[in-house]
């Protein structure tokens, strides 16, 4: 069954009791929302916040939390990392890999980026594998051979079963924080690329069970038109995320 979710990536946003009211107030405002298994709301905030934000989401049905990244071993002497054991022992069930902003910034590659989805499913958590052409990538019509190898590259080491666990999020670089969103069309036709390449690789059942989540300047003003596409299963929303009430026009828009 594919799931529809809407997922907030906080980034570096919110100190601790700023997070804590927010997950609250989303929480509360869900009360009326009609969530269920095929339709999901996570949080994805600092990695310090995770355990507080667990314990809250852990007692909701319908929500959960999710690690903005890991590191892929399990322990050892990596200062500062967080492995994907730690997090699940703080009741984390998704993680966020290969941001784009974990691509351009911290310098992760597709090989770096296939390490880390292998270790977050044998810890049973689930990757939310994001994905994203640069602008001049689009311009020079290059961008369906970014995003092929981008999947290719971090994904299609799996094997079925594996690769059963994994969430995709379409994120075009020159969409995210600049206000500007993909058109409907543009979104579509690529999560239907996406959903063909894994069709290819996989079989019709593993591509029509894969959740394809949006993000990228998604607000409450265009979700409801981009989660109408067949092929947009929710959305991955940054800064909208940050705002109880607009994050919840944003699910009540799935
Ligand atoms: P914005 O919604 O702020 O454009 O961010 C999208 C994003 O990067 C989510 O991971």
């Amino acid at each position: 069954m594919r799931k529809k979710i809407v997922a907030g990536n906080w980034k570096m946003n919110k100190l601790q009791n700023e997070a804590k009211t927010l997950v609250n107030q989303v929480v509360d405002l869900l009360q009326n929302s009609n969530l269920s298994d095929d339709k999901r709301v996570i949080f994805s905030p600092p990695s310090l916040y995770l355990e507080s934000v667990s314990l809250i989401t852990n007692k909701e049905a319908f929500i959960s939390s999710c690690s903005q990244n890991i590191y892929f071993e399990n322990s050892g002497a990596y200062t500062g990392e967080l492995s994907a054991a730690m997090v699940k022992s703080v009741g984390c069930e998704y993680t966020l890999v290969g941001h784009s902003e974990r691509r351009a910034l911290f310098h992760e590659t597709d090989i770096i980026l296939a390490k880390k989805v292998s270790c977050a499913i044998v810890q049973g958590v689930a990757p939310i594998y994001c994905c994203g052409e640069l602008l001049a990538e689009r311009k020079s019509k290059k961008h369906y051979d970014i995003i092929q190898a981008q999947i290719e590259g971090g994904l299609f080491h799996l094997s079925e079963d594996e690769f059963s666990n994994i969430i995709i999020a379409y994120e075009p670089v020159w969409a995210i924080g600049t206000g500007e969103t993909a058109s409907s069309d543009q979104a579509q036709e690529m999560h239907a690329f996406i959903r063909g390449l894994v069709a290819a690789k996989y079989g019709n059942t593993a591509s029509d069970n894969l959740t394809i989540l949006y993000g990228g300047s998604c607000k409450p003003a265009n979700a409801a038109e981009l989660f109408a596409c067949p092929d947009v299963d929710g959305g991955l929303i940054g800064g909208a995320s940050l705002v109880a009430e607009d994050f919840v026009k944003i699910i009540d828009a799935l």
